[in-house]
């Protein structure tokens, strides 16, 4: 059986382990530059083990791609900011952060991404990109705008004045591809082991995969393959540039209830009338690439405000199982995964490595604690997103824990199961949103 503890291949790296830290936004960038802080580089050189695989926040490959986290209402009164990697200085500003993860002898992937709809014009009005020609949000596969559903105004706080995006012409789609490969570049130039990009979540190349947002009627809509088109010509233009063996993605199969037919999640109300059919399609269609890896969402329906011992998407089924035949190279699955249950998926042969999001963001010797059974720091959702140290930097190690005030929990206080959906579970029809989710 294989074990959390054992050696396995990512691309050109050998990783040591098989505990990822997951790609999480921290909005915690230099507001003027847009950069990386001193604060980033510790954060994540806290979490960096020899031959551990960390992948930053989704980091935004120009001011089109950029969001201003408006939808929440904290975030939109202290300007806090999510960090780009399109300019000099914040290349040289990653560079910090890749060294102080080398030193400790960690690898580090930075995670790339284009918004798409969800980005919004007034990135325009930040001095960076003030009195520049480059182009402002919002563009899309086609001009659908976010619906303000129930579920998405409340959830999210998304309402009516999100401007509708413009349908990306093939020129801008060459153009967008060239960002892309740009901050491939940086990201080299920063000194990063390799690149994740970021097709998941409702997201721009998710709105190429996806029919309720992708309604073209030239080569990169309709047919499956034609959906799939954006998706393997930007990997296609990032392997050229890294390599594909510093190359991974991240993809997000959607779920359906089988007792209702709705989508258990949507991500920013983005919708598909053929979830398996378009993932199945993208998930064989990477094989040709050779990737370091690809990485899956479990779509569980994550109690996003529930207390830990509360949360129900640690006993909720696999449903990524069917696609592990399909894809030929190395699988990192993300979503809801305890220690014991990463544990067993790994011996169990569903993923061969496990990204944990929430629990290595309260634990920064997350390895070390899983090893040992030690207990968990609980993690405070209200310092998630945007501020300072606090809820970022100030999470103990358990070596350190009694200076510090976090509450922790026993590990198995964790409600928590593996068990894969049944076949009458398996995603198997249309329908449309029910809950929504972001991330
Ligand atoms: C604060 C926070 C920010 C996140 N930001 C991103 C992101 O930038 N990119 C991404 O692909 N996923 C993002 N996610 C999703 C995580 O990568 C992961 O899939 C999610 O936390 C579920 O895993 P968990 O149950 O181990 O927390 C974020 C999650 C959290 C909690």
């Amino acid at each position: 059986m294989t074990s959390l503890f054992s050696k396995a291949q990512l691309g050109r790296y050998s990783a040591q382990h098989r505990i990822v830290l997951a790609p999480m936004t921290r909005i915690r960038a230099n507001r003027a530059t847009l950069a990386p802080t001193p604060l980033t580089a510790t954060y994540y050189a806290q979490r960096a083990t020899p031959g551990g695989l960390l992948i930053t926040e989704a980091t935004h490959i120009s001011p089109e791609a950029t969001p201003i986290w408006t939808i929440y209402p904290k975030v939109r009164k202290s300007g806090d900011h999510v960090p780009g990697i399109w300019t000099q200085l914040q290349t040289d500003a990653w560079r910090q952060v890749t060294d102080a993860v080398h030193a400790k002898g960690g690898l580090i992937f930075c995670q790339l991404l284009h918004t798409g709809r969800v980005a919004q014009p007034e990135i325009g009005t930040h001095p960076i990109v003030q009195g520049t020609d480059a182009p402002l949000p919002p563009i899309s596969a086609s001009a659908m705008p976010i619906v303000a559903s129930a579920e998405v105004g409340n959830q999210y706080n998304w309402d009516d004045t999100a401007v509708p995006p413009r349908a990306a012409t093939q020129a801008d789609i060459q153009r967008i591809i060239a960002d892309y490969q740009q901050a491939a570049r940086n990201a080299l130039a920063a000194g990063f082991d390799g690149i994740e990009l970021h097709a998941a979540h409702g997201y721009l190349i998710d709105q190429f995969l996806c029919d309720g947002v992708n309604q073209r009627t030239d080569s990169y809509g309709g047919t499956l393959a034609n959906r799939c088109r954006f998706l393997f010509e930007v990997v296609a233009a990032l392997v050229a540039v890294m390599g594909a063996d510093r190359v991974g993605v991240r993809l997000s199969p959607l779920a359906l209830n089988p007792a209702t037919g709705l989508q258990t999640q949507t991500y920013f109300g983005v919708t598909c009338s053929d979830p398996v059919a378009i993932q199945t399609s993208a998930i064989q269609g990477l094989n040709q690439f050779r990737l370091a890896y690809l990485l899956l969402t479990e779509p569980r329906v994550g109690g996003l405000s529930a207390a830990p011992d509360q949360e129900t998407a640690y006993t909720h089924p696999l449903r990524n199982t069917q696609y592990r035949d399909l894809y030929q190279g190395t699988l990192i699955g993300a979503g809801g995964f305890t220690p014991a249950t990463a544990a067993d998926a790994v011996a169990a042969g569903h993923y061969d490595l496990i990204a944990f999001g929430r629990w290595f963001l309260a634990n920064p010797d997350l390895p070390t604690r899983i090893k040992h059974g030690y207990p968990l720091n609980v993690y405070q959702r209200d310092t998630f997103y945007g501020g300072n140290a606090a809820g970022y930097t100030d999470y103990p190690t358990w070596e350190n824990r009694h200076q510090s005030a976090y509450p922790h929990m026993h590990q198995h206080q964790l409600r928590a199961s593996l068990q894969t959906a049944k076949p009458s579970e398996k995603i198997s029809s249309k329908g449309p949103q029910a809950n929504t989710k972001k991330d």
